[in-house]
């Protein structure tokens, strides 16, 4: 090293046994403090714990701690009003914190790191943090689903086209498609509360991967913390990341089931089907065509579930070819699981705030359900009551859509000599079963689309989400 150039291994918590002085883009390249500087609290949250324990086992003394304690608190409210400066020099969030705990209360700072490695910290920010996010997320989600079954209440006996192939398929109601999405919300909402379970076990102690030598209490620690438990293994419990690659595949499955949704408003919202309508603060404008009105918040959420599948692929990449324990891949998980929170929030965020407010346009929807010999089914069915095998009742109406087809009606407004001409067993009473009402209030069993059934589901739903 040349005399005039500085040396930082002075600067380095771990300068000890270096000679010469990081490369100035290494310095940056190996650094994660731009972006891990969000987990600052939760690394404090981790170093109170530690230090208290440190305290309680004996290996520091009562001044130590609060000494510790009380400089990790000012740090924090520094952090707070954005008057702490992130040091690149000192690599990540927690060497920049422990430095300045340093700077501020000398001796007893440089005690906090005894019996922890950063293997472990950092373990155990990620799982404080991510925790955290899950219950967030989780609101987020429930704020939505409330919206669905609210929805789904005012819109029991709604009538509209079910699809199959994306052709009119059978009437259904309005509020069994609502509740259709607060099934899958509900897996979701249970997936991440069982991926909690393997996030809120924890690393501290593990050290760097076998454990210290210091007479800690782990379990004093896990209480303090609200862990479960701690981690029974310590190379595990600094190395994989199976939690994070966890809760981002939950997310997934949330952006699918959020892009799915959104497909279908963008469907619903053009003039081709409309069927409903988005409020306009949910929406924008075409700077060329002025009559214009986009559904920009489903297309983006739409559009953004992509990075959260990127991100899981990210995620299990980085942790494919890792031998035990530590390495410092495991930095990079960090930025896809950030932006996968973000994404998820946002996204849920906008619907929660949206679903309350869309209006459907039930004679639209009624209007559509009437195109598509919707209730061909029924017809079909009431053959079978009538005595026909359903593969021949299948053929007659088969004949009379034909006819319908060729004239221009619905099977409704036929005349009864007209279907009579396809089967003897047509009476009189064959149209109250091919009125959309008819056809929708005969699904009433378990899990049918019948107005009864779908308020005895919102009830189940509401006892789900505890109302
Ligand atoms: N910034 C690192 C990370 O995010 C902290 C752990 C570093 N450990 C180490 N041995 N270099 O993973």
């Amino acid at each position: 090293m040349s005399k005039n150039q500085h040396d930082t291994t002075q600067d380095k918590p771990w300068g000890g046994r270096f000679s010469e002085s990081t490369d100035a883009f290494v310095e940056e390249f190996t650094a994660s403090i731009r972006f891990d500087q969000r987990l600052y609290k939760h690394d404090i949250q981790g170093s109170r714990a530690h230090a208290r324990m440190l305290g309680k086992a004996g290996i520091l003394n009562t001044s130590e701690v609060e000494q510790i304690l009380s400089g990790l608190d000012e740090i924090e409210q520094t952090i707070e009003n954005g008057g702490l400066e992130w040091n690149v020099t000192l690599e990540d969030v927690h060497m920049n914190i422990e430095a300045r705990l340093t700077d501020k209360i000398g001796i007893a700072g440089k005690k906090l790191h005894t019996g922890r490695s950063r293997n472990d910290q950092v373990a155990t920010d990620v799982r404080l943090w991510l925790r955290e996010q899950v219950d967030g997320v989780s609101h987020e989600l429930r704020r939505l689903q409330c919206a669905l079954v609210d929805l789904a209440g005012r819109e029991a006996d709604t009538i509209l086209p079910g699809f199959t192939h994306l052709q009119v398929a059978q009437p259904i109601t309005f509020g069994h498609h609502m509740l259709a999405w607060f099934e899958m919300l509900q897996r979701d909402y249970e997936r991440l509360q069982d991926c909690r379970k393997r996030i809120n076990v924890m690393p501290l102690g593990a050290a760097a991967l076998a454990g210290t030598t210091y007479p800690i209490d782990r379990n004093y620690t896990a209480e303090l913390l609200g862990f479960d438990r701690p981690a029974r293994n310590s190379l595990d419990a600094v190395s994989d990341r199976d939690f994070a690659i966890e809760f981002n595949a939950a997310a997934s499955l949330i952006m699918m089931h959020l892009s799915r949704f959104s497909e279908e408003l963008i469907l619903w919202t053009s003039a081709q089907f409309d069927f409903i309508r988005l409020p306009d603060r949910f929406c924008t404008g075409s700077s060329i065509m002025p009559q214009k009105k986009n559904p920009d918040v489903p297309e983006l959420v739409r559009g953004k579930s992509g990075r959260v599948f990127g991100h899981l692929i990210s995620l299990l990449t980085l942790m494919k070819g890792q031998p035990l324990a530590y390495n410092k891949d495991n930095q990079e998980d960090k930025e896809p699981l950030f932006d996968t929170v973000d994404t998820l929030l946002g996204s849920l965020r906008a619907f929660a705030d949206m679903m309350p407010h869309i209006q459907p346009k039930a004679e639209r929807m009624r209007q559509a359900a009437m195109q598509g010999f919707s209730t061909a089914t029924d017809l079909a069915d009431y053959l079978v009551r009538k005595g026909l095998p359903f593969r021949d009742a299948h053929e007659v109406v088969g004949k009379a859509v034909a006819l319908g087809v060729e004239t221009g009606r619905d099977l409704s407004e036929m005349r009864l000599e007209e279907l009579q001409a396809f089967s003897g067993a047509i009476h009189a009473d064959v149209f109250a079963v091919l009125t959309l009402e008819g056809s929708v209030a005969a699904r009433n069993h378990l899990g049918g689309t019948a107005p009864e059934q779908v308020r005895k589901q919102i009830q189940i739903a509401r006892e789900l989400l505890g109302q």
